[in-house]
């Protein structure tokens, strides 16, 4: 198949790295041609017929970085079938599924500027080992603490390979 998707993330603590490497690994499997870098290693979107883009969720919007590839890239992301997944910590919450909503609100910036095909939404994780000491880490930190945030890592690997199992029929039609 000459077609090739290419996945790109965002990542400041390597949550939503991992689950890009999860996501290329399930469309490896199912025998379609992948190629997986970070935004900024993304030059041209142009040999690319299908395009995934991944962000993690900090002060209820994508990271800068990937918001500003959304929006430099625009026009090519209009012509290319594109799907979204995004990463943060609400989703961990026990009781994450009331705060879903609100989540999918946190992307709509993003939504206007492109049109997923599919937008995947997974809890990510809290490493403080790899957070450098700031007054919103030092509240994350108090959340924890108070039991808000769990504390240990709640990724679903199941939803994430299950949502990449979906994108090819939708990314390659
Ligand atoms: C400063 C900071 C702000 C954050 N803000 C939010 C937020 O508003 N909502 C949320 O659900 N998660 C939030 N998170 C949690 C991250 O989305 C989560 O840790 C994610 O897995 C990090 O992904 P990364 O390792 O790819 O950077 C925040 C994390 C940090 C460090």
């Amino acid at each position: 198949m000459n077609e090739q998707i290419l996945i790109t993330y965002a990542s400041r603590t390597g949550t939503t790295a991992e689950f890009a490497q999860a996501i290329c690994e399930t469309l490896q499997q199912a025998e379609l041609n992948v190629k997986m870098l970070p935004l900024d290693d993304v030059k041209d979107l142009s040999g690319y017929s299908a395009i995934i883009i991944g962000s993690p969720i900090r002060k209820s919007e994508w990271l800068p970085e990937a918001r500003h590839f959304i929006q430099s890239h625009q026009a090519i992301l209009a012509r290319k079938r594109v799907a979204t997944f995004t990463a943060c910590i609400t989703l961990a919450m026990s009781n994450a599924e009331q705060y879903r909503r609100a989540v999918r609100e946190w992307i709509a910036p993003v939504r206007t500027k492109i049109n997923p095909v599919s937008e995947g939404l997974f809890a990510g994780r809290l490493d403080f080992s790899k957070l450098p000491w700031s007054w919103d880490v030092l509240g994350l930190r108090v959340t924890v603490a108070l039991g808000i945030f769990p504390k240990e890592d709640r990724r679903d690997w199941n939803a994430v390979h299950a949502w990449a199992a979906s994108l090819p029929k939708l990314l390659l039609q």
